[in-house]
């Protein structure tokens, strides 16, 4: 037995020997199409505005989508979430629904770069408001049923721009089905719904509020978005929105919530995405600058997780490094520099 007459034990060392060998037992590997890239399209022209506290992400203006839709093409990736930073914000939030806002005007012109472009939209108001709450307000309150028409509204001109799935984000009860039957009336019975089913009040948004300019100017999400301390409530908001039509579903944050990811994994059959928020991006960032971590490996290990809990689609500001690292470069921000 040549076990130095130890109790007999299994080896499990004998499939890690060789990396030929660790790659034929290898239970999950990313693909840059399991990849959904977010972008902040800001009103104006000629802007590539780096976010302070997200390195290598840009507000761009819409004049700059070609080149931006040329770096994702080149990479392999094919799908991006939109948000908008409109120059216009009211309490209604009214240029997130403009025929001409700025997330229509971005959906056009990537539709006529390259029509295979999967174009997803957020659907919510907190960008459009001047109070940067997710919906019309009563003092303090949102009010829910209100805002529904602000949302259904959206998501019409969303999917009339030409958007391929709009993603309602704003965590109003209700929604999926009201912009289901909006999308149905209006003729877009082929849109499908994305729903960010189970978001939590996190602070790990925060660089993206910097990054969409949508920080509320007083108080805070917590009476719509979720306590980070609850599981079972999220397969519920999770039912609640299949049940009301969603065709997919987004579990956001990722990597602080990767049991409700395997959690819905095991019980939904329905495409599972998790959102690798600003904050998560953020940390990586800052601890890689310092060369506190190996940037790379750091990355690549958590999107594997990500997967690995039962994500089939992860929507990450890391996507065009990772495609690039996955194409066996590196991705160097000057490479696609003017
Ligand atoms: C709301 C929205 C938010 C994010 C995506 N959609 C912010 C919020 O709820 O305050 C956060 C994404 C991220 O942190 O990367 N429109």
């Amino acid at each position: 037995m040549n076990n130095n007459g130890y109790p007999p034990f299994r080896r499990f060392r004998r499939l890690r020997r060789t990396e030929g060998l660790r790659r034929m037992v290898r239970e999950t590997v990313i693909n840059p199409d399991d990849f959904i890239y977010p972008m902040f399209i800001t009103a104006g022209t000629n802007v590539r505005r780096e976010v302070p506290s997200m390195p290598g992400v840009f507000q761009v203006s819409v004049d700059q989508l070609p080149r931006e839709m040329y770096e994702l093409q080149s990479l392999g990736l094919s799908s991006v979430l939109l948000f908008g930073i409109p120059d216009h914000k009211d309490e209604i939030g009214s240029s997130g629904y403009a025929e001409n806002g700025i997330i229509q005007q971005a959906v056009r012109a990537i539709k006529e770069i390259d029509d295979q472009i999967v174009v997803v939209t957020d659907v919510c108001n907190c960008e459009y408001t001047s109070h940067g709450h997710c919906g019309i307000m009563n003092g303090e309150e949102i009010l829910n049923d209100e805002t529904l028409d602000l949302l259904v509204k959206s998501a019409i001109s969303h999917a009339a721009a030409g958007a391929d799935v709009v993603a309602p984000s704003d965590m109003m009860d209700g929604r999926v089905g009201a912009i289901r039957q909006g999308l149905d009336q209006n003729g877009f019975i082929n849109t499908p719904i994305l729903s960010y089913a189970a978001k939590y009040a996190s602070a790990f948004y925060g660089p993206f509020r910097d990054a969409a300019e949508s920080v509320p100017s007083f108080g805070d999400r917590r009476s719509h978005q979720m306590d980070p301390a609850n599981r079972r409530e999220a397969f519920l908001e999770i039912e609640a929105d299949l049940d009301e039509g969603a065709d997919g579903i987004i579990i956001k944050p990722a990597m602080t919530y990767l049991d409700v990811v395997s959690g819905a994994r095991e019980r939904y059959d329905v495409p599972i995405a998790a959102y690798n928020v600003s904050g998560e991006y953020a940390m990586i960032k800052a601890a890689a600058r310092n060369g506190w971590i190996d940037e790379q490996r750091v990355i690549l290990e958590t999107m594997t997780s990500i997967k690995r809990a039962g994500a089939n689609l992860i929507i990450s500001y890391h996507a065009k490094e990772v495609a690039a690292w996955l194409q066996g470069q590196q991705l160097s921000v000057e490479a696609f520099a003017d």
